[in-house]
């Protein structure tokens, strides 16, 4: 899989400071909106758009078995693989985060017309 990998942060210390465990946090990039969160696994990054009816799940929380909740109707979802955890077919697209000595990247596939 190609990915673009677009730097959010300068550092691992500013990403732990500016996204606390349980905070979410939405960045536009690449035209796709996308919640960063800190859990006691890691960090994580999903899409923001609920897959069920489309409220943004960065006006959600986040839980102690690493799922995110929706705001809207509280459909849950496991941050590690995006997949629903309270019932149905949905999964929200996850996005690797890299930490390197020039910043934290996250990871957006290529299109097919970009390879
Ligand atoms: S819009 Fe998210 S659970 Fe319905």
């Amino acid at each position: 899989m190609n990915y673009h990998w677009i730097k959010i942060f300068d550092n691992q210390t500013e990403l732990e400071s500016l996204i606390p465990i349980n905070t979410i946090i939405v960045f536009e990039l690449r035209n796709e909106k996308i919640c960063v969160t800190q859990t006691q696994n890691g960090f994580f990054a999903v899409q923001d758009k609920c897959p069920h009816n489309g409220a943004s799940l960065s006006k959600g929380f986040c839980n102690k078995n690493n799922e995110i909740i929706c705001p809207l109707h509280r459909y849950s979802f496991n941050l590690e693989n995006g997949k629903a955890t309270s019932g149905g077919a949905f999964a929200l697209k996850t996005y690797p985060i890299q930490s390197k000595k020039n910043g934290v990247f996250i990871g957006i596939e290529s299109k097919w017309w970009e390879m």
